[in-house]
């Protein structure tokens, strides 16, 4: 059996949904889409429920995602991204379980791109930190482990009760709004359902160590978004660049945290170019009858 923490989170609920009914969906507020859950809030340090359960793998999507959220609250960020990181590496290790880490492009500063699995991380804000020391928790604690680094997931559904940025874009474009969106920081947009895919293969040939499962095309957002528009036929003239220098943002980000991703090259799901990315979003907004997006 696979417990997924996170499971009502933008990354989880793709999780859940590609290993179906092997699953166990751990959430706190944003109920998932499972037919096995468990209500748990993490920040108890409390996991005996886990324990109890005895899952073979246990996939760790759980975290404070809000940066400027960590920089404002450096407590809280350490409890949940290092502390519950700690205690559940523990559990993993006393029940045997594979240990799957989900982490991030922001333990990188950013100064280069491109990054790859053993380069050196140093992290700029306070949510690169805690995910890095997230990081170092498995190491010392799990034997049996992998740790994945993504990077600005996206994907066609609204999770943890808010948009990604991806829908949010399309939404404001929709309704004809004018954006400004940074044009000088750059990321590897990753869609949720091709993440879940590859971190599924991952899983079943029981990869271990560290790898990079994001999208293939390094890209600041204000790109991002330009193809966003052109695939779903709105207007791009509504999109203008901006620094990051003018946002009002309470942590630093990295300028380039651009992950390489040969190391997934190898996997049968492999990371997808931006162009396959976004006409598979395209075909999932359209086939969900609930969107309001098209
Ligand atoms: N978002 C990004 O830009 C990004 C980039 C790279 C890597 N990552 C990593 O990918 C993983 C998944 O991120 P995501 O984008 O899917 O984030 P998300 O949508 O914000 O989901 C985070 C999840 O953490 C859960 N959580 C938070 N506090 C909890 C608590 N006290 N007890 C139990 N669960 C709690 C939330 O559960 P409830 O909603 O049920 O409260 C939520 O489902 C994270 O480890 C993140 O660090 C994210």
């Amino acid at each position: 059996m696979i417990l997924v923490t996170g499971a009502g989170g933008l990354l989880g609920k793709k999780l859940v949904k590609v290993f179906d009914d092997d699953v166990v969906g751990v959430y706190y507020k944003s109920k998932p889409e499972t037919s096995r859950y468990l209500s748990l809030d993490l920040s108890s340090l409390n996991i005996k429920a886990i324990e109890d359960l005895s899952p073979d793998v246990i996939i760790h999507a759980a975290a404070l995602t809000d940066v400027d959220k960590c920089e404002k609250d450096p407590g809280l960020a350490r409890l949940l991204n290092v502390d519950v990181t700690r205690e559940i590496s523990k559990v993993a290790e006393r029940i045997n379980a594979y240990l799957v880490y989900i982490s991030t492009d922001y333990v990188f500063d950013g100064k280069r791109g491109n990054y790859r699995e053993d380069d050196e991380a140093s992290p700029i804000n306070v949510y690169g930190l805690t995910k890095f020391e997230g990081e170092k928790e498995v190491m010392r604690f799990s034997s049996n482990y992998l740790i994945v680094r993504t990077s600005t997931p996206y994907g066609s559904n609204p999770a943890s009760g808010k948009d990604n940025f991806a829908l949010w874009l399309l939404r404001k474009l929709k309704n004809g709004e004018k954006v400004r969106i940074v044009s000088d920081q750059v990321t590897s947009p990753t869609l949720n359902t091709n993440f879940a895919l590859m971190l599924k293969e991952c899983v079943e040939k029981k990869v271990k160590g560290i790898i990079h499962l994001a999208g293939a095309s390094p890209l600041s957002r204000y790109d991002f978004s330009v193809l966003l528009a052109r695939t779903f036929n709105l207007d791009e003239g509504l999109i203008s660049p901006a620094s990051s220098s003018e946002m009002n943002w309470i942590a630093k980000r990295p300028m380039n945290s651009s992950l390489n991703v040969e190391k997934a090259m190898m996997l049968e799901n492999k990371p997808l170019k931006i162009e396959d990315a976004l006409k598979t979003l395209k075909k999932e907004i359209e086939e969900n009858e609930n969107s309001e997006i098209i």
